[in-house]
């Protein structure tokens, strides 16, 4: 049964009710919350309870709820956080747009972009607000970028150059989640490209103001054998651990995206470099020498990069460039969001739509290596 979307009262908090009680939410998701006054965590639910029961304690969350469907139907949550594993996110979410909750997805909703698409357009017709977890748009340094990309910093952009890249399973004994260890290992399954790429390319369509037209891909399975989780063995698994792409843009530009979790560097990883008519800049997310972000620029008539200083209202109350990035960027998301679900005439960012967008050129890029050519976006129906 579908239920229209419920109106917040003027001065009445945002009732958040949060899915899946595992590492993100904890370093991430619930922070956000509880560093935005406008909204209060009302409830949480997880398959495994003690799970849910320890972080209800943690974060002075009241309800514990036996599963997703029970919190979903509670009528103080007006917002809907899924931050489960990846292949739940759709069912999760369309069951909370049904019901005419706000919902904040993890990337990525869905698989195929054609789902992410039905989702938005269901969110549209209960009238609710939707974001992707697309973290690093919220970054004080990249959200500067953007704005000095508006105001004309770089003039007409010419090219993009993105990377997400990291150590993280560089060692084979890290054990992998989110995989599917029953797959066909003759073929290449796609995991970087969607977990780290989705990122980069939501911040290439940001700030390139145009979407790609035509891509050519790789994907690469650099370590053979891995620990899953699932099983706790060592097994042969073909991830793409690495891969690269590069396209041409609608608007006249190109670009290219490298991203590897085989990589020798810190998290997060990112870098956006944006080269137009009259300058350039280079945002750096790397946690290095205890800062998470750097934003560097040049000119045609300075053609040093020299640091850009991100002002203090790119900031949330008491966040510096010093603290994490996971609570830092994601405090951002937050109140991004509220703001979003407060005020109807505030532009609904970073929505289901635009991971649609992103779903879309990752389903292109898989397509384009698996049959070696390049592939035109849209996407033949
Ligand atoms: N945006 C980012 O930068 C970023 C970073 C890390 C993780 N993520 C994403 O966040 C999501 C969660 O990642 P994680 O590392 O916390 O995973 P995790 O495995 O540590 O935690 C997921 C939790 O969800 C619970 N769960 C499973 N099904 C559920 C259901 N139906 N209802 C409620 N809870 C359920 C699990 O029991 C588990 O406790 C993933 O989609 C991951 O890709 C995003």
């Amino acid at each position: 049964m579908t239920v229209a979307r419920k109106t917040i009262p003027p001065g009445a908090k945002v009732g958040v009710g949060v899915l899946g009680a595992g590492a993100w939410a904890e370093f991430a998701h619930l922070p956000g919350y509880k560093r935005d006054p406008r909204c209060t965590l009302v409830a949480i639910a997880d398959p495994i309870r003690e799970r849910a029961e320890l972080f209800a304690e943690k974060f002075g969350i009241p309800h514990v709820c036996s599963s997703a469907e029970q919190l979903i139907a509670r009528p103080d949550v007006d917002l809907v956080d899924v931050c489960t594993p990846s292949a739940t996110h759709f069912d999760l979410s369309w069951a909370a747009l049904e019901a005419g909750k706000h919902v904040l997805c993890e990337k990525p909703v869905a698989y195929d972009y054609k789902e992410t698409l039905r989702a938005a357009a269901l969110a549209r017709a209960r009238g609710v607000k939707t974001k992707l977890g697309f973290t690093f748009r919220y970054s004080p340094a990249m959200q500067y970028m953007k704005e000095l990309i508006a105001t004309g910093y770089v003039g007409t952009p010419f090219i993009f150059n993105g990377y997400e890249q990291n150590s993280q399973w560089l060692d084979p004994q890290n054990p992998l989640r989110q995989v599917d260890h029953e797959a066909d290992q003759s073929v290449i399954q796609v995991s970087s490209l969607e977990g780290y790429g989705a990122p980069i390319m939501d911040l290439c369509h940001l700030f390139m103001g145009s979407r790609f037209t035509e891509v050519v891909g790789t994907m690469r399975n650099f370590i053979p054998e891995r620990v899953v989780r699932a099983t706790g063995t060592m097994m042969r698994m073909n991830i793409d651990d690495g891969d690269i792409f590069i396209g041409n843009f609608e608007s006249g530009a190109f670009g290219s995206i490298q991203t590897s979790f085989v990589t020798v560097g810190n998290y997060p990883g990112l870098e956006a470099r944006v080269y137009g008519s009259k300058g350039a800049l280079i945002c750096r997310l790397v946690e290095e020498e205890g800062v998470c972000e750097s934003l560097k620029g040049a000119t045609a008539d300075q053609v040093e990069f020299r640091d850009i200083a991100v002002p203090e209202r790119f900031y949330p109350p008491g966040g510096s460039k010093e603290e994490s990035w996971r609570s830092l960027f994601y405090a951002n998301l937050v109140s991004s969001f509220i703001s979003e679900i407060l005020s109807d005439d505030l532009e609904n960012e970073g929505n289901f739509e635009d991971g649609a967008h992103v779903q879309e050129l990752i389903n292109a890029v898989e397509l384009s290596c698996g049959e070696r050519r390049w592939v035109n976006i849209p996407l033949a129906p």
